[in-house]
């Protein structure tokens, strides 16, 4: 059977071109490490490290390339910055969609004496900014936010964040989870002190390869949550106070970075514009195509969103006849539609979009999927939501 997928707010689906190529021939022909060894091959491969910061610094406008810091994932990167900046006591506002990327680590800072707010968002995932002023202390520190929610691809109004941040002094720390490679982010006009990213999303590189840029003003305020060899000033036992070495000890990614190196290579020369234009093209098929299947929603319930307005290319749906996971295993299992069902890591965005405890099946698109595999998707829909005349395969 032929499979068709549709998760790519999971993990994207190819991988650019030339991506595992550069994976491959580093392991392959040269797998030495960085800042350690003094010969040419290493330091070939430390100037497309070198490289890989400078390419991020041109997709996220920023200035300084050894600001750009390599982690695992984002997750690995909220979590040096949650934990190296709230200290008991203070009090940092995230939104009511976040993903357990950010709400974990939070949750565990409550214990030590940390405290938070949610900013409310309304039931199509849309943020209520106006309700945040109220909720601002003299001690809150921080505001930490999803670009867009990964459950239904809700936008979240990004340039009001960062003025608002500015506004009160707090610390502006973005998940680009869903939107590093697919949406524009300029760090300093939208006034973002952190930007956390991961490779393997929208910019289509590698999994295990991502990272966070941050501004000077911020570095030392966060206390390195990780600290080891760096191959630098090894005559001491101190952590490094510049970077990136304050914040990447041990061995990096390295295969990792040369891959994420060619997926912003492949990136660079071919607009994100057009990209982000055909994932909504398809958006729009996908959302016209259920609507024409079930107008009044009678089986089929579209969560968030109803229109591209403010949303990338996620669409989460409920099957009202049909058990979530039933539906998406029969996706999978008879027509080869893979997808994501359940709770996708984020709890409260589903208490906020009416969706808990049971949550949605997620169709997620990406720059090779096509109208003819979402018409796949929506005659499998139909067939197991009981709409077609044949019932299963
Ligand atoms: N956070 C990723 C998702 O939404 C893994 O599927």
């Amino acid at each position: 059977m032929k499979k068709i997928y549709l998760d790519q707010a999971s993990t994207s689906f190819p991988k650019a071109p030339g991506v595992a190529d550069a994976v491959y021939h580093y392991l392959s022909d040269f797998a030495v490490n960085v800042n350690r060894g003094s010969y040419d091959t290493a330091y070939s491969v430390e100037e497309q490290v070198y490289e890989t910061r400078e390419q991020l610094c041109r997709l996220f406008h920023f200035p300084e390339s050894r600001n750009v810091i390599f982690t695992g994932n984002v997750t690995a990167s909220l979590n040096i910055l949650l934990k190296g900046l709230l200290r008991p006591g203070d009090h940092v506002l995230v939104s009511s969609v976040e993903h357990n990327a950010v709400m974990r680590p939070v949750i565990q800072l409550e214990k030590t004496g940390v405290s938070f707010d949610r900013i409310p968002c309304a039931p199509d995932g849309s943020l209520l900014l106006s309700e945040a002023e109220a909720l601002i202390r003299p001690e809150t520190r921080a505001l930490v936010c999803l670009h867009a929610s990964n459950v239904c691809g809700t936008i979240m109004p990004v340039q009001e964040l960062g003025n608002f941040c500015q506004r009160h002094n707090l610390v502006f720390i973005l998940d680009a989870a869903q939107t590093a490679g697919v949406l524009p982010i300029h760090m300093d006009e939208l006034h973002i002190d952190a930007l956390a990213f991961t490779g393997h999303k929208g910019l289509r590189g590698p999994q295990g390869i991502g990272g966070f840029l941050i501004q000077d003003s911020l570095v030392s305020q966060i206390t390195p949550l990780l600290s080891g060899g760096t191959g630098s000033i090894s005559h001491t036992e101190e952590v490094p106070d510049f970077l990136p070495d304050r914040f990447e000890p041990g061995t990096p990614n390295l295969p990792g970075i040369l891959g994420l190196h060619a997926a912003l290579s492949y990136l660079e020369s071919h607009p994100m514009e057009d990209t982000f234009a055909h994932e909504m093209a398809l958006t729009q098929y996908f959302l016209d195509g259920l609507k024409e299947l079930d107008p009044l929603e009678a089986s089929i319930r579209v969560i968030g969103k109803k229109d591209l307005r403010e949303r990338c290319a996620v669409v989460s749906i409920q099957t009202l006849n049909k058990d979530l996971a039933e539906a998406a295993y029969e996706l999978d299992a008879a027509y080869g539609i893979m997808t994501r069902v359940g709770l996708h890591c984020a709890p409260h965005a589903h208490k906020t979009l009416g969706t808990y405890p049971t949550g949605t099946i997620r169709f997620s698109f990406g720059p090779e999927n096509t109208t003819e595999e979402l018409d796949e998707a929506l005659l499998a829909l139909k067939r197991i939501t009981g709409k077609g005349e044949l019932y299963g395969i």
